[in-house]
């Protein structure tokens, strides 16, 4: 699928690498002008190295209302308002209920649902303006439940239902959606969980084989989607949470026993 965002402003948290950089990788294909952010000056001037000048980078930690307030206020001064925002910044922690410390919590929901939640608030009277919208990444596990990860299910499950309160709230202006990828390759996944187990390949398999069609997805594929929410040929869609998940929260994938 083609899109133009020729003139579009666009700003995406956690915009460095993973699903944030092919995000913005595609917005720049598509002719937009993109604000990326990264939580400190050092990362975001490493991923701008190898983007074009229509990118520039606003460092901010979204777990901080703030932070959220300034990286808006800093991509509205130099791209002269706001289209797009795409609130990508996330962490996942798997742990045990009995091991999660309330620094893990507090980590968790205030970059995934609290920093998703004061960078919308921050964009609003932009987004309104230019009768922009909003893709909020959430998550298949922000549908169904996993175990071992009881924190990032419930700040994701967070982001799905709150995008559909801002959906009714902000409608018709603002239109907000949010994108519910399953296993994606980024650091997330390929860094902290397939090499990080003692069987890389076995891990590999086995996240894989978690999804009817039997693979991890490329960042590249959730960034189209994105792409897709955030353009006019979704103009009639808001408060929708789109899975991208090779089928892994469409049921259950084993047949019913003979009768
Ligand atoms: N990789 C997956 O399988 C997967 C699946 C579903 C949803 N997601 C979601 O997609 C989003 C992107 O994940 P990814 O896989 O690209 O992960 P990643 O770890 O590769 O990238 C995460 C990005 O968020 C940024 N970030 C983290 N904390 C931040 C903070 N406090 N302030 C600003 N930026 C911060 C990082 O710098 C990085 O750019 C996350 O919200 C994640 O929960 C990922």
């Amino acid at each position: 699928m083609s899109f133009d965002f020729t003139a579009k402003r666009v700003l995406v948290t956690g915009g460095t690498r993973g699903i944030g950089a092919a995000t913005v990788e595609a917005f720049l294909d598509a002719g937009a002008r993109l604000a990326v952010n990264g939580r400190s000056v050092q990362s975001t001037e490493k991923a701008l190295t190898h983007l074009p000048t229509e990118a520039f980078g606003v460092a901010g930690d979204v777990a901080s209302a703030s932070d959220c307030w300034s990286i808006v206020a800093s991509a509205v001064a130099e791209m002269g308002g706001l289209d797009v925002l795409v609130n990508c910044a996330g962490v996942a922690r798997g742990s045990t209920v009995e091991s999660v410390t309330e620094a893990d919590w507090d980590d968790v929901l205030d970059i995934n649902l609290k920093g998703t939640f004061f960078c919308i608030q921050a964009a609003l009277p932009h987004l309104r303006a230019s009768q922009g919208n909003v893709v909020n990444l959430a998550s298949d596990a922000g549908l169904i439940g996993e175990v071992g990860l009881a924190v990032y299910c419930a700040s994701k499950g967070g982001v799905v239902n709150l995008t559909r309160a801002l959906a009714l709230e902000l409608a018709p202006d603002v239109r907000v959606n949010c994108v519910c990828p399953g296993y994606v390759d980024t650091d997330m996944v390929r860094r902290d969980v397939i090499n990080a187990s003692g069987d890389p390949r076995a891990a590999e398999r086995t996240l894989a084989a978690s999804a009817p069609l039997n693979r991890i997805a490329p960042p590249a594929e959730i960034a189209t989607a994105i792409l897709y929410l955030a353009s006019d040929h979704a103009r009639f869609i808001t408060g929708s949470a789109l899975q991208i998940d090779g089928g892994t929260t469409a049921g259950h994938p084993r047949a019913s026993p003979e009768k």
